[in-house]
């Protein structure tokens, strides 16, 4: 009998997860998946709320129904009797009695699978919030934590004719994790971003990257690429069809670097142009629409293709009043179009990484992204784990985008105190950052000095634009601070207000002294793009928030109802608020 399904030992063992943890699934397990066929393994899979994570403690994936002696066991479950959820979903908006849930959710599906020959198959699962555990044919295949990014797993040679595929999907709030248990943002679980097969020829392109050279003047093309399988010499090919190249790639030991002779026509908020690419090696062919272009600093400017801007921006949840954190490609497309109409060229997609759709949207509809991993609030900074995590996320992220022309910012966290300790893990995060992607530019939404009104955060030093969250008029009640601040401040890079706002529930009227009117939000919103369009340094500006998001610390009856209100729009974004109207004037008028 083995003994991980002897029933007592199952109830005794109080370290049962270290057995899963031994087997972590993180960016080394990424494959290039752009333009490949998928096979989906969305739809209903059954699923069992597992609040005690008896699954995960007495082996279930081991469906060990019989002893061996051939008796009946006793079980606890039974797979394909229990109910089903919708995969991708949160299972949060799938019905009443799981809407606050946090803890287990065993998913099960079967599926058949015909082998076509010599191939590499794998799962990917688009995130899975937060921590998840994969089996298949009962077989352990690894963890993976991280509520917001991609992961893959190898399948080969485990795939059957008939199938069954179990993911414990667990989504507690715990202080060590990334972001912890304190976030200002309602707490979704689930399976809720598409989960796919992908065959690979033996031999595959694992990785792909391409992109303009920076301060090449904008005729120099860099492609890098990496190959895993038994070939990992030879020639590959480059395609750009429409700039004419055809271009050798030298694969040696698996990889290859080459730099390109080219005069694309570069891709920006005004001009959103897209370059069929194809790269091919041995029986592999990829392809992705990309968009080339240049983002850097000077001084205190922000330089698209070498031209001064403004980011003309506004933050976002990633969240929906149908469907939680899974939202459609249509509610994507409404979110980027809202921001046009406000006349914004840019988007803070806060706080944690959105689907990898928004930025191939945002590539498309011409929208530049500031994309972050939810380093956030009183993140465990000494603990080791902690900063593995959240340095798996930040590459996982990168190595997700780092293709899309409209992701121009990668940002390490958010309003996090200045301490040696955080110092240290976000300056680690920044230079992490710039390894994987010298090609962007690396932030974060730090905290202002309000005692000496000052913008003075140590971090400032590794991050090329500097990220400031301030509330003068809403939380630092004394506006006339706001002027102050920005006087005593002498930044030497561009700085962007990542958040300023206040909270309104749509329709509230009352006079600019009302906290929770619209009428208060109006008042702030106007004192502040008033004070913001004079300072020469302030090189784009990002309110807090599109529209209102659920979130749990916001109790006033009348003025949140459980929702953070300060969107310009109401949750279902059927509503503007006044204040939207003075955003899309400001950014009608304002010059870098
Ligand atoms: C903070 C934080 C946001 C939060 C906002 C608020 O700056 O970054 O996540 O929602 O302020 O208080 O509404």
């Amino acid at each position: 009998m083995n003994p991980a399904v002897n029933f007592v030992d199952a109830l005794h063992n109080e370290s049962f997860e270290d057995r899963y943890l031994s087997k972590r699934i993180t960016h080394q397990s990424m494959i290039y998946d752009h333009g490949r066929e998928k096979e989906s393994l969305n739809g209903n899979w059954h699923f069992g709320i597992d609040q005690y994570d008896t699954c995960l403690r007495a082996d279930w994936y081991k469906e060990s129904y019989e002893d061996s002696e051939g008796r009946t066991n006793p079980m606890d479950f039974s797979f394909d009797e229990w109910e089903t959820m919708t995969v991708p979903s949160c299972w949060n908006t799938q019905g009443e009695k799981y809407f606050y849930y946090e803890g287990s959710v065993v998913y099960t599906r079967t599926f058949q699978y015909g082998n076509r020959g010599e191939e590499r198959v794998f799962i990917k699962f688009g995130a899975v919030n937060y921590d998840a555990k994969i089996f298949l044919n009962r077989e352990y295949l690894g963890c993976h934590k991280g509520g917001s990014t991609p992961f893959y797993v190898e399948v080969t040679g485990i795939l059957k004719k008939y199938n069954r595929i179990i993911a414990v999907a667990n989504n507690t709030r715990k202080p060590s994790q990334v972001p912890t248990d304190n976030t200002d943002w309602f707490n979704y679980g689930g399976i809720y971003r598409d989960v796919e097969i992908i065959r690979l020829p033996e031999t595959f392109i694992k990785n792909f990257s391409i992109t303009l050279v920076p301060g090449s003047g904008f005729s120099k093309i860099k492609v890098e690429l990496e190959v895993e399988g038994s070939n990992r010499n030879g020639l590959g090919e480059l395609t750009i069809e429409e700039l004419g190249i055809t271009f050798p790639l030298e694969v040696s030991d698996g990889r290859a670097s080459a730099v390109i002779d080219a005069k694309p026509e570069l891709w920006s908020p005004e001009h959103p142009k897209l370059y069929k690419v194809k790269a091919v090696f041995e029986n592999d062919v990829i392809s992705e629409n990309i968009g080339f272009r240049e983002i850097r600093v000077e001084g205190t400017d922000i330089l698209l293709n070498g031209s001064k801007i403004f980011l003309k921006g506004i933050s976002a949840h990633e969240e929906s009043v149908l469907n939680g954190k899974a939202v459609t490609e249509a509610e994507i497309i409404e979110n980027f179009t809202l921001a046009k109409e406000m006349n914004c060229n840019y988007m803070r997609l806060a706080h944690y990484p959105h689907t990898e759709k928004a930025a191939k949207i945002a590539d498309e509809m011409g929208i530049m992204l500031w994309e972050e991993i939810p380093v956030y609030w009183a993140i465990q900074f000494h603990n080791e784990a902690t900063y593995q995590d959240a340095e798996n996320q930040l590459i996982e992220l990168i190595k997700r985008d780092r293709n899309r022309a409209s992701v121009i910012i990668w940002s390490v966290g958010n309003e996090n105190a200045d301490t040696d300790a955080r110092l240290k893990f976000m300056s680690s995060l920044a230079m992490t950052a710039k390894k994987w992607d010298p090609t962007r530019l690396v932030s974060a939404a730090c905290l202002l000095d309000h005692v000496n009104h000052v913008i003075d955060d140590r971090l400032a030093e590794y991050l090329d634009i500097i990220g400031a969250n301030q509330y003068y008029g809403w939380y630092q009640t004394d506006f006339t601070n706001l002027i102050k601040l920005f006087e005593n401040s002498k930044p030497a890079k561009p700085v962007l207000i990542t958040e300023f706002g206040a909270d309104a529930k749509a329709g509230h009227r009352g006079t600019a002294d009302d906290k929770g009117t619209e009428d208060c939000q109006l008042d702030i919103y106007k004192k502040q793009v008033e004070v913001l369009g004079q300072i020469p340094y302030i090189k784009g500006t990002s309110p807090w928030i599109l529209y209102d998001f659920r979130c749990p610390r916001r109790l006033h009856p009348i003025t949140q109802d459980y929702y953070n209100t300060k969107g310009l729009l109401n949750a279902d974004k059927s509503y503007k608020k006044p204040a939207f109207y003075v955003m899309q004037d400001f950014y009608k008028n304002i010059n870098p």
